[in-house]
């Protein structure tokens, strides 16, 4: 099917759903692009299917052949499932011919550590390059936010392309610009991609995004199963409130997501809406859980991002939990609110939201001490402010916040957000309470409040622990009164011994 004439601009490998609609935006902007799938019968659908897109796609049966159809350096795209089978192909690629200069792009969503092990890996053979990439089916087709990592030479010859398939933002309002379609992409606007750093940097910020995804649904379900439980509405009039949501501070895809969601009626039962027929066990693919981890393995509190991981992995204990509901004592039932709740959730999810962004960017500053990046995080905040699962109007607030100090600690500090979360907290806090009282389970609104205050305690009760670590095994502390870094030892009396008294 190739033509064998070496000249595409790029190469893809791997046409599944993120693969093929990348290969269509790409082609939609003008680049002729060279495509390999495994089963070849998928390759020739694809390019048989999509005949008239303005840049030519060439299919490609073999790996020597995708290798003969691009114009050096060669650049290849990866789309295939994060783990092994990335190190598969590429060895076959290194097999087939790739060269020295040639750049490997890795787009899945792979563990930063494998990025940057992979980097070195291949360092004397070719360019292994990390990107993220966010949007699903319908970002990568027209606009996905992309998070590019690597050597920055590669990324001068990958920058083009990334640039103009990726969303677009407003550059007055830093809003995603609407309106791509087949063939007539979206041109002009801030591309919402920006060249992040060496080897794993741009998966690493990539999971991030993930972390952050997940504390973002989590907020959005505790919020709708307490409307739910303390207004008594249905799942069609919640729908209503989070469109209303959604003209607020609030507005992002994730609210407007979740106003179609609850809007769906249930095709096997029409009477009734779709979410109450859908099992409630969360799954996951683990970026949430790599986030995480990678904030205890630095000793970084993301609670609240953990608490969104460990409430899916709640979720999947149904047998267990069914099992628990008719043996363990709710508190007394409460009346409804009524809708007189309803603004204070709303207050107390953008509160939480903006502790667990706090969260999610602290992280990333740790991680660029730990791994030697120098993360933009106003860039970093630009770039996820269209095309991506978090986008949102808010965004571009936290974009101005690292504007006005590039070197802010926590974005709890910025002048916009203390101004939020002051006039949020009282309505947070009541909504906490209420949740605690009537015995509704709202782990990432909880761990946000936690968070929140226990970031703005001078003193926090953590000399206990370190007098109980001295006492019991001799770890030592410091002073309130002796410089940092001196620490220091008592022989505590032994409980099983008699005391004199004093
Ligand atoms: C994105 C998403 C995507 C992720 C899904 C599913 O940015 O487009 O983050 O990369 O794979 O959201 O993730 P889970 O299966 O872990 O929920």
């Amino acid at each position: 099917m190739s033509d064998n004439i070496p000249g595409a601009d790029v190469g893809l490998i791997g046409l599944a759903v993120m693969g093929r609609n990348l290969a269509l935006n790409i082609a939609d902007h003008g680049f002729k692009i060279a495509v390999f799938n495994r089963t070849t019968s998928v390759m020739r659908e694809f390019v048989v299917e999509n005949p008239d897109t303005p840049g030519q796609l060439i299919g490609c049966a073999t790996l020597n052949e995708l290798i003969g159809a691009l114009r050096k350096p060669r650049v290849i795209i990866i789309l295939v499932k994060a783990g092994a089978a990335v190190e598969t192909v590429v060895d076959q690629l290194l097999a087939a011919g790739l060269e020295r200069d040639d750049i490997v792009v890795d787009a899945g969503n792979s563990n930063w550590n494998d990025t940057i092990r992979r980097e070195k890996q291949y360092a004397d053979r070719l360019k292994f390059f990390g990107s993220g990439v966010s949007g699903g089916e319908l970002g990568a087709r027209f606009g996905p936010s992309l998070m590019p990592g690597g050597d920055p030479e590669s990324w001068k010859h990958l920058a083009p392309i990334w640039e103009a398939v990726a969303a677009k933002v407003d550059p007055a309002t830093g809003r995603p610009i609407p309106g791509a379609a087949p063939g007539k992409p979206v041109r002009g606007g801030i591309p919402c991609t920006a060249y992040l750093g060496p080897n794993g940097a741009g998966h690493y910020v990539k999971m991030v995004h993930n972390g952050i995804e997940y504390v973002d649904m989590q907020l959005i379900s505790e919020a709708y199963d307490l409307l739910r439980r303390l207004t008594g509405l249905s799942p069609g009039e919640l729908a209503a409130i989070f469109l209303q949501w959604n003209r607020t501070e609030l507005d992002s895809y994730l609210i407007e997501i979740t106003a179609a969601v609850l809007a769906q009626r249930d095709p096997a039962r029409p009477r009734k809406f779709l979410v109450d027929g859908i099992l409630d066990v969360a799954g996951q693919k683990g970026t949430g859980q790599w986030t995480a981890a990678s904030a205890l393995s630095m000793g970084i509190p993301a609670n609240s991002i953990a608490e969104a991981v460990f409430a899916r992995g709640m979720s999947a204990l149904k047998e267990e939990r069914v099992s628990a509901a008719r043996k363990l004592k709710a508190p007394p039932a409460a009346k409804k609110t009524g809708r007189t709740g309803i603004e204070a959730i709303r207050h107390a999810l953008y509160c939480s939201k903006i502790c667990a962004y706090a969260q999610g960017f602290q992280l990333m500053r740790q991680a660029c001490r730990q791994y030697n990046w120098n993360l933009d995080f106003g860039t970093i905040a630009g770039i996820w402010r269209g095309g991506c699962i978090i986008r949102a109007r808010f965004l571009q607030k936290i974009t101005e916040a690292y504007q006005r100090d590039a070197n802010l600690v926590n974005l709890l500090l910025d002048p916009y957000f203390r101004k939020q979360i002051r006039a949020g907290q009282e309505s947070w806090r009541r909504v906490v309470m209420l949740a605690a009282q009537q015995g509704i389970a709202v782990p990432a609104f909880m761990s946000a409040l936690a968070y929140y205050d226990a970031y703005r305690s001078a003193v926090l009760p953590a000399n206990l622990i370190q007098a109980q670590r001295d006492y019991f095994g001799a770890h030592t502390y410091e002073r309130t009164d002796a410089p940092r870094g001196k620490f220091f030892h008592i022989d505590w009396p032994d409980p099983n011994r008699p005391q004199r008294e004093v």
